[in-house]
């Protein structure tokens, strides 16, 4: 159904980076309504740059983003209006704050409804008056997405959901970020650590390796040749299975 849908999301040779000088070079990529796309790499390999330059807080050097049929420029809140979000490795919490505080001040008014959202994550709702900084890092992570969804996302950035959660807590996570992603059609570019993880919920996955696409296929191919995916983490290019 997805494969003839359009791409919400096209990058196209994108070339980005800090000073003049690049972090990530001719990367292209594309993400369909309700299609996860897993961006893969080693520490360094321009992962998080990818996704400040898809919502705009990172100017281009060359190529272009295109996100719900209009090219993406540096308004970010403006941006976050038309539904491009990141959710940054920072989680971007206040920490100060009770549950229920930080998901009203996320509140849109065309965004995903409270209960919908305490519904995907019910534990947070038994949570809701304690204070954001006391929750395990799990809990602040479903509080981060759960953030996300209240603003209406079609397109979502996702950068290193895992970081220093248990394999155990991705485990519970990311099929929940499945089934968000197909019941709202929504396009995700996921940062994820977890290699093997991501690839059991994600559409397609690029490898970056110093800011290069070592490998672009779909999640299914790679979960079957998992050896390719260990070469582009050591820089191997290997020829584009997309076919
Ligand atoms: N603000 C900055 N100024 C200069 N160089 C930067 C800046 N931020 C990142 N870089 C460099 O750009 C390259 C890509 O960094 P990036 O943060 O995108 O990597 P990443 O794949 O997200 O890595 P990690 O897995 O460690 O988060 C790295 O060489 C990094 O040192
Ligand atoms: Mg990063």
């Amino acid at each position: 159904m997805s494969d003839k849908a359009d791409p919400v999301l096209a990058l196209d040779d994108i070339t980005v980076g800090y000073g003049g000088v690049p972090a990530v070079r001719g990367l292209s990529a594309a993400v369909r309504p309700g299609e996860i796309l897993a961006l893969l790499g080693p520490n360094g390999a321009g992962k998080t740059t990818t996704l400040l330059a898809t919502v705009g807080a990172l100017p281009l050097m060359s190529g272009s983003v295109t996100a719900l049929g209009e090219p993406i420029d540096r308004r970010i809140e403006r941006n976050a209006r038309r539904g491009v979000i990141l959710v940054p490795d920072s989680r971007g919490l206040f920490h100060k704050l009770s549950v229920s505080d930080n998901l009203r001040l996320a509140k849109r008014r065309n965004g995903t409804g409270l209960d919908t959202v305490y519904s995907y994550f019910p534990r947070l709702k038994t949570m809701r008056s304690r204070q954001c900084g006391n929750l395990s890092g799990g809990e602040q992570q479903m509080l981060a997405l759960a953030k996300a969804l209240l603003a209406g996302p079609k397109v979502l950035l996702i950068d290193e959901m895992s970081l220093g959660l248990s394999p155990v807590a991705v485990q519970d996570l990311l099929p929940r970020l499945r089934s968000i992603a197909d019941e709202h059609q929504m396009a995700v570019v996921l940062v994820e650590q977890h290699i093997d993880l991501a690839l059991g919920i994600a559409d397609s996955a690029i490898v970056l390796h110093h800011g290069r696409v070592a490998l672009s296929a779909s999640a299914a191919e790679l979960r079957s040749h998992r050896d390719r995916v260990e070469a582009a983490y050591f820089g191997r290019t290997v020829d584009d299975l997309a076919s």
